[in-house]
């Protein structure tokens, strides 16, 4: 029996007994690494824990449990994980015996690439959890307690996301103004260089019901922007009321219609996946923030072939031309792989071509990382890791370059604020820009959670400065 219950059900005794008591004030320390699907289900799993008497804390050593929800699409990603698991064991060494004993659990995409491994390697583990069974968590949690070691990787069959609870509203208000939105998970494009496919399975899409609910639900506790998150989130395809199936193109226009959602968003995108009502959404949707990530990978035909994308970096331009035509304000962003196997000098200036083509607002790039099991882990040619520095490195300088032209092309103009959070220096508000660059304006100018129009002052590293328009 979950001693939870005890408390509720016996509210007067529960002051004397010291297990009921520790149960009653049970942490739970989640850290997330990897994408914003790992920031939105952290926050899923801290719901269901919290269902479960669990509340969430910032500080590690008083933590009952420690979750890590891990990310695998890059080498680093892991091994940090695996780093941070020495230190927490050696935390958890430090209670055995004081009576609060610390369970450890490792959560997210390297839990489920790999399994019992994690167990092997770190023995201090007690829990291994998928991304397809977090509605398990409490579950598995009993059992732990109950002194078993757990590895949960199935695929569920059960639709988790129907059986995760939804936040309080006083906890989505203490989130803040935007929030994520998982509309579709997994992938069935199999990019050759890309572990997703096994981590995250194949594609599901939420039903339309189900993520209207959601979204009201923010906007009822005042959140104004929602990002709708997917691995491939423009392949999203759902269930509308009457069974018909609906486009992504066509969910937005829906719920661009909930009151006080001022603002929505989507990533990430394929650009194979990117429909003519899509397009349409971005000239009609004034909801709709003008700003796309829309990953390309590589700018040469013959490496976008190996990596199994099935478009052109010519597709891709002319893809980004239909897009520019219906919302000519649009700002690029995209994600870049240099030194994928195979990948010579001139199929890396092709990528330094269409960079410079396309003029992006924000990119990401990488050094190809091999993922087991990928294949492009077992192509021939890998490109040595110094020659991939050098390339990064060349491509991050243009990027970067792009990146602030964008930020002072906007020094002058009067644009659209949502007011985010304090600033980090007093007197300061943080705003967001349709761009998603933090604006630096005077407390005074709005309050959290409104648009407001201000007047670019001037750029920072990342963010703009700005005065009440
Ligand atoms: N190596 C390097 N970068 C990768 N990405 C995905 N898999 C790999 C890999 N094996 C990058 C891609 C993707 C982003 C999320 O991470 O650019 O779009
Ligand atoms: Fe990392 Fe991909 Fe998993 Fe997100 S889905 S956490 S990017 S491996």
């Amino acid at each position: 029996m979950d001693l939870n219950t005890i408390e509720s059900d016996e509210i007067g005794t529960v002051a004397e007994l010291p297990a009921a008591r520790a149960a009653a004030a049970k942490k739970v320390f989640v850290k997330t690494y990897g994408c914003q699907m790992n920031v939105y289900d952290s926050q899923r799993m801290t719901d269901a824990l919290a269902a479960d008497g669990y509340t969430a804390t910032d500080a590690m050593a008083e933590a009952d449990l420690v979750l890590l929800n891990t990310c695998h699409i890059r080498e680093k990603a892991a091994e940090k994980v695996y780093s941070e698991l020495g230190r927490i064991r050696d935390m958890k060494a430090e209670r055995a015996g004081s009576g609060r004993e610390m369970l450890i659990g490792v959560a997210g995409c390297v839990a489920q690439a790999e399994g019992a491994e994690i167990i092997r390697r770190s023995p201090a583990v007690d829990l291994v959890i998928g991304p397809q069974t977090y509605h398990r968590l409490p579950d598995v949690l009993a059992r732990v307690r109950g002194g078993e070691k757990i590895v949960e990787t199935e695929y569920a069959i059960e639709d988790k996301f129907e059986h995760l609870p939804q936040p309080k509203r006083a906890e989505v208000i203490k989130r803040g103004v935007t929030a994520f939105l998982t509309v579709q998970e997994g992938c069935d494009k199999f990019c050759t260089f890309c572990v997703v496919p096994y981590t995250r399975g194949s594609e599901v899409s939420r039903p339309v019901a189900q993520i209207v609910a959601e979204a009201e639900r923010l906007a009822d506790a005042g959140v104004r922007e929602v990002t709708l998150l997917g691995q491939n989130v423009n392949a999203w395809h759902g269930q509308g009321d009457n069974g018909e199936e609906w486009g992504l193109g066509r969910l937005l226009s829906r719920l661009a219609e909930i009151p006080g959602l001022a603002r929505l968003r989507y990533t990430t995108s394929h650009p194979r996946d990117m429909d003519d009502e899509l397009i349409s959404a971005h000239r009609d949707l004034a909801a709709l923030m003008p700003y796309l990530h829309l990953p390309v990978q590589s700018g040469s035909d013959r490496i976008l072939k190996a990596m199994n994308r099935r478009h052109t970096a010519r597709d891709y331009l002319g893809l980004l031309d239909r897009i520019r035509a219906a919302r000519p304000d649009i700002a690029l962003s995209g994600d870049f792989i240099v030194g994928f196997p195979g990948e010579t000098e001139a199929d890396f200036e092709a990528t330094m071509d269409l960079v410079r083509q396309v003029n992006y607002a924000s990119a990401f790039s990488f050094k190809y990382s091999p993922r087991p099991g990928t294949p492009g882990a077992d192509m021939p040619d890998h490109v040595p890791e110094a020659v991939k520095d050098e390339r990064l490195q060349r491509l991050q300088a243009l990027l970067l370059k792009q990146q602030q032209d964008f930020g002072s092309s906007l020094v002058g103009r009067t644009i659209d604020t949502l007011i985010e959070k304090p600033g980090r220096q007093a007197g300061q508000k943080v705003g967001r820009s349709p761009w998603l660059q933090p604006v630096i304006v005077d407390e005074n100018a709005g309050e959290i959670g409104d648009i407001i129009k201000v007047r670019i002052t001037g750029t920072g590293y990342n963010s703009l400065f700005a005065e009440l328009a």
